[in-house]
């Protein structure tokens, strides 16, 4: 691989990033600094993959570059005092600007305790080789790959490669990182790596519940989630969210069928409650509390995932009515019957939750609680009664017009 980026940048990144880009290291050249693009956006350039946002970092002080730049950069800039770090938003690219620093943990999860370093001893605090590349961005070295840990060349063999024996040990989210990566680019562990994974496993004791629900989440936002699931499965990492999360075959088809139909539109939550389906009520109770997400709307929709269960029967019947099917599962969360119409439900049940979603959950009546006063039906309990009836009849199909809706609402109220 050549060594010069120059060209990749400038047909990877959009016009006015690239502009604060090379603002950025002029400025931080006139201030004596060094500055790189580092992490992510090295390693999608070099992958040629749409790049995410911009992580800019500088061998002096974040906060005063970015004040420099702030007169002739474009972008909304905020400054984060108490990190020492700064963002520029540039239409929907947010580029952040930090200072170098070395990292030291106390004890495997902590927060590490962090000094101001150089690029080598930034790159060196990173969790893969992949992740630790940097790009020169200076006035004169423009374009430059840094590559002191051999990223370039794991990105050539496909390889997710932790920098140091202990890397798992300090931050063990790095093991739920080190699947997605590997999913998301269709790499492979190195095999010193995946064997300190599985010795490591254990370190997941030590994570935050928001640390821990942070990668959930991340996983079920990826393009591919049922392929992170089932390899976190495989690899022993799913047992330790929760002994009774595993990958099986109902969870597998239904990972595979959100993938065949729309799988960018899934939202995460509904990634989610394919996650959680199986599980009864105490698992699930204390997976959403390992996770921290009790009283979430993850919280209450896996609930209503567990509550559509015991409605199973009942969907399960071919001559059940329209209206009974809308009541039935009308206080459900289309999210939740998306998920349980995706698993390998009997077709009957599939059926019924296909037509809710599809046709049912959108019939509204023609008339308004309004145009029923208007009527001259007396406002009150009786406006609801009749409304509820007007939804029955038009869903069975038993009316169609505004006309056949006065009519039923007349005879209903006795006018
Ligand atoms: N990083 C790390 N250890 C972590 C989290 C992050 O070393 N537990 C470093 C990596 O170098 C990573 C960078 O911080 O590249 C930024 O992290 P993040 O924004 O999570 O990842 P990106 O690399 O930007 O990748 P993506 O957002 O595409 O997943």
């Amino acid at each position: 691989m050549h060594n010069n980026l120059t060209v990749e940048i400038e047909a990877r990144l959009p016009g006015p990033v690239i502009q604060l880009v090379r603002t950025a290291g002029r400025t931080a050249a006139r201030c004596g600094f060094n500055s790189y693009l580092v992490g992510g956006i090295v390693r999608d350039i070099l992958l040629n993959r749409p790049p995410a946002d911009i992580d800019i970092m500088v061998d002096g002080d974040a906060v005063r570059l970015a004040g420099e730049m702030a007169r002739q950069a474009d972008g909304k800039l905020t400054i984060h005092k108490a990190f020492g770090t700064a963002t520029f938003k540039l239409g929907n690219c947010r580029v952040d600007l930090s200072t170098c620093r070395g990292e030291t943990y106390d004890r495997p999860g902590a927060l590490p305790k962090v000094k101001p370093g150089d690029i080598r001893q930034d790159l060196f605090r990173r969790d893969f080789s992949i992740n630790a590349l940097a790009i020169c961005i200076n006035p004169g070295r423009f374009g430059l790959l840094i590559d002191y840990y051999g990223g370039s060349q794991d990105l050539a063999d496909k390889l997710i490669r932790i920098s140091h024996a202990k890397s798992f040990q300090d931050d063990a989210t790095r093991i739920m990182r080190a699947v997605r990566y590997e999913q998301r680019l269709d790499f492979k562990l190195e095999h010193n790596t995946l064997k300190l994974l599985r010795r490591d496993l254990e370190m997941l004791d030590t994570i935050s519940s928001d640390r821990l629900k942070r990668e959930v989440l991340l996983w079920l936002g990826e393009a591919g989630p049922g392929k992170i699931v089932r390899r976190a499965s495989q690899m022993g990492i799913l047992p330790k969210l929760h002994p009774a999360l595993k990958w099986n075959r109902p969870m597998q088809v239904a990972f595979s069928r959100s993938a065949a139909c729309n799988a960018a539109g899934t939202p995460v939550i509904t990634y989610f409650c394919l996650l959680v389906f199986q599980l009864g009520e105490d698992a699930l109770y204390e997976l959403l509390l390992r996770l921290n997400l009790l009283g979430s709307r993850y919280d209450l929709l896996s609930y209503q995932g567990l509550a559509l269960k015991e409605k199973q029967a009942m969907l399960d019947n071919p001559s059940i009515k329209n209206s009974e099917l809308y009541f039935l599962l009308r206080d459900t969360d289309p999210a939740v019957l998306q998920a349980v119409w995706l698993y390998p439900n009997p077709s009957m049940v599939r059926k019924n939750l296909h037509l809710f979603l599809t046709k049912l959950r959108h019939v509204k009546t023609l008339l308004t609680g309004n145009n029923l006063t208007m009527l001259g039906i007396k406002p009150g309990p009786q406006v609801g009664a009749i409304l509820k009836k007007m939804l029955t009849a038009r869903l069975d199909g038993l009316i169609k017009t505004r006309a056949d809706e006065e009519k039923l609402a007349r005879r209903l109220a006795g006018i």
